[in-house]
């Protein structure tokens, strides 16, 4: 019998994972559903914390970054129900009444969690909180909402001149900001809106590009008045605002659903279906494209669910050209340039991806990290400052490659390990879990029948 694909050994906490070639032996065929969207799970998460009376929360994704979310809220006060994907309750205590920990808040490996709730703390007067990271996130800079709020008359310190966690905030009475942020970022954003909620009068955000919209559609569906001008990419909030409980959808994460579109787009004689992903216009930057790759993917029963747009997407095997990306689509994909760069090394031609340097910052240095990976697996790359220039198709070999610790890093990697000429091994692969808990046992599945 052969060898599986996919095989993994544990070690103190650490996942190697083994990949070897699908091509010729299997095709990624059938259905896959994949877990819900990261960036809406934390929101609702914390609206549900900040409205009165109760949220229920139907698909939360059950990822470590989600986890550290409601463990932060749990300790401010909200009474949030153990968590699973069919339904999650949260007892919301109401604006400006989160109460002081007795200890520090830990955001795990979450820029998110960190930068979204330093705007919710820093409008809660006459409380003291104390947030920490893991190794990743007290390394990535806090200063661009940190700044912000402080123009708002937030107090926030942290080392390196208040810009690195661990950050310590005494919160306080906020006066109200239109902010020209100088990158799209939905963190900023966010971080700066949910302050504004407890601040009287109009907090304006405006950005270069629009980042994701997921916090002003769900401030809405929640009670607040949020004001968007799509001609001059700002959004607004009013405050003091109100929320009331709701019941959230969180549909499946295009994030995640990006890795099995280039799986199946670059292993011959796959056809894919991916259930229920999110298909919100500020997030489909991958499936442009793909598109205009060459992929063949189509969109089925396109739906609405609980103010999100939904959509079945197939995708079946065909082979992909070079491309250009950069300016404002950056941020519509700027999580999903890993795997672009998967896809990009064994498309035909060039690709080039500039305006991408927000990738050193996330939770790894994704540009550095993916060059070097792909080039030890034999794929044409140059780093640039702010992106890649990729020259396909580049007949990959299997290697020893690291995550880095960085969810998508290692996803990307297994993908491209599908397609390489003999075996992978791609260690700390258990930061999938960030995002991903069942990437490997769905990789597993859906490479174990030979064709
Ligand atoms: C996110 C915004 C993005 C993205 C991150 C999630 C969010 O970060 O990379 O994974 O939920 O608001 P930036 O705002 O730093 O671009």
């Amino acid at each position: 019998m052969l060898n599986p694909i996919v095989t993994s050994e544990f070690a103190n906490a650490r996942q190697r994972l083994i990949v070897r070639p699908a091509t010729d032996r299997i095709a990624l065929v059938g259905r896959v559903r994949i877990p819900g969207d990261k960036s809406i799970s934390h929101r609702a998460l914390m609206l549900g914390a900040l409205a009165e009376g109760e949220t229920t929360i139907e698909g939360l994704l059950l990822g470590e970054d989600p986890r550290s979310t409601a463990a932060c809220f749990r300790a401010l006060g909200a009474e949030i129900s153990e968590l699973n994907t069919e339904r999650v309750t949260v007892r919301g205590i109401g604006i400006g009444n989160l109460k002081e920990p007795a200890n520090l808040l830990d955001a795990g490996n979450s820029g998110t969690t960190l930068r979204l709730m330093l705007g919710i703390l820093a409008s809660h007067p006459n409380r003291f909180f104390t947030i920490t990271g893991d190794d990743s996130l007290r390394s990535r800079p806090m200063g661009r909402v940190v700044k912000p709020l402080s123009i708002m008359g937030a107090q926030i310190w942290g080392r390196r001149d208040n810009t690195l966690a661990p950050l310590a905030v005494n919160g306080q009475v906020l006066k109200p900001i239109h902010y020209r942020s100088p990158i799209a970022s939905a963190q900023v954003k966010s971080c700066i809106l949910l302050a504004g909620l407890a601040t009287e009068g109009a907090t304006t955000v405006t950005e270069p590009a629009l980042s994701r919209d997921h916090s002003e559609r769900m401030l809405r569906a929640f009670g607040a008045e949020v004001i968007v001008d799509p001609e001059t990419i700002s959004a607004t909030v009013m405050g003091p605002a109100k929320l009331t409980g709701q019941a959230v959808i969180v549909p499946g994460d295009i994030s995640s659903a990006a890795f099995w579109l280039v799986a199946a787009a670059i292993v011959p004689g796959s056809d894919l279906t991916i259930e229920n992903v999110g298909i919100n216009p500020t997030r489909t930057g991958i499936l442009d494209v793909l598109l205009q790759m060459g992929a063949n993917i189509t969109l089925e029963n396109e739906r609405d669910a609980a103010g999100e747009p939904v959509a079945d997407l197939r995708v079946r095997y065909g082979p992909l050209q070079g491309c250009e990306i950069g300016g404002a689509i950056i941020p519509r994909l700027v999580d999903e340039i890993p795997i672009l760069a998967v896809a990009a090394a064994v498309a035909q031609g060039k690709t080039i991806i500039r305006d991408a340097e927000e990738l050193r910052v996330k939770e790894s240095d994704r540009l550095a990290v993916m060059a070097a990976a792909l080039q030890k697996m034999g794929a044409q790359v140059t780093e640039q400052s702010d992106g890649m220039e990729i020259t396909g198709p580049a007949t990959l070999q299997g290697a020893e490659v690291d995550s880095h610790t960085d969810h998508r890093i290692a996803m990307s990697l297994a993908i491209a390990a599908l397609v390489a000429q003999g075996e992978t091994v791609i260690d700390r692969a258990e930061a999938a879990a960030i995002s991903y808990p069942d990437f490997v046992p769905t990789l597993e599945r859906l490479t174990a029948s030979p064709i």
